[in-house]
């Protein structure tokens, strides 16, 4: 498979050179065009800072994420552009990523407005029936939503401007359990027909075991262990990894 993203000696610190932190401190990885990467870890272990380095909403403080040929921390902002139409991210809580102020359908359109990208309407009223919203939900409110249904609401935004990448922060981390399955599966979905490269961050394993066919450990901004889910789930090498697993409420077959 064609490598999409390759993750070199990546470093994040917040704060100054001397009482600062590493959020992250030195990962390094690939991902292949069409893979399903998790990446679990525990509270504060770099999850969202690799996230957004990722999605180029932050620059590192050396390394370099190269996505697709591209150093995103020195791209020019005509390449950058196409970079935020092919990589998309959804975040954990719909309450405080979706405007509560603009109507559902012009939240929707919004990257494909930033994108300058004509008749954006019709385009809105498909990907809310791909999320399993009625186009009339496009005339409304988020307030007018349940939680599950603005996590629909934020996805199909991603899903606007048909991106290839979709990077998801705990994803379904806001919603009760019943829920949470039903956008996992979503998720999954979504994935399956759209054939995109997904990325994954989740405290929870049952997540990325339903989502993902690969994944890395984090903890205190370093990679403990990666390889296939399966195997991370059927025997985690470290002590951390079991731990992780262990907080899984229940491990149905
Ligand atoms: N903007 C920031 N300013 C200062 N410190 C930050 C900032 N963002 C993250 N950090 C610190 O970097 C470390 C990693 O944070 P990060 O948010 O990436 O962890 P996480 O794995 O996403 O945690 P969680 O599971 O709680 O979301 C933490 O010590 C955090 O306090
Ligand atoms: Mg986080």
């Amino acid at each position: 498979m064609a490598e999409l993203y390759r993750v070199e000696s990546l470093c994040r610190r917040f704060g100054g050179a001397a009482a600062g932190v590493d959020a992250l401190a030195g990962v390094d990885f690939q991902i292949a065009a069409g893979e399903r990467l998790g990446i679990v870890g525990e509270s504060g272990s770099g999850k969202t800072t690799l996230v957004r380095l990722l999605a180029a909403l932050d620059r590192p403080t050396s390394g370099r994420v190269v996505f697709d040929g591209m150093d995103t921390s020195n791209a020019p902002e005509s390449a950058l552009r196409r970079f935020r139409a092919r990589v998309q991210p959804v975040f954990q809580d719909p309450r405080s990523s979706l405007n509560p102020r603009m109507r559902v359908g012009d939240i929707v359109g919004e990257p494909l407005r930033s994108l300058r990208v004509a008749h954006t309407s019709g385009r809105v009223g498909e990907v809310l029936a791909d999320v399993g919203l009625e186009p009339e939900a496009g005339k409304r409110y988020p307030h007018e939503f349940s939680g599950g249904q603005r996590q629909r609401i934020a996805i199909a935004r991603a899903l606007a401007p048909e991106p290839q990448v979709l990077i998801a922060d705990e994803p379904v981390s806001a919603l009760d359990v019943l829920v949470r399955g039903q956008i996992v599966q979503l998720l999954a979905d979504l994935v399956a027909t759209r054939r995109l490269t997904l990325i994954v961050v989740s405290h929870d394993l049952s997540v990325v075991r339903d989502l993902c066919e690969r994944a890395m450990v984090l903890r205190q901004g370093k990679i403990v262990e990666r390889g296939p889910v399966g195997q991370l789930l059927a025997g985690p090498r470290s002590e951390y990894a079991r731990s992780l697993l262990a907080a899984i409420p229940e491990l149905p077959e």
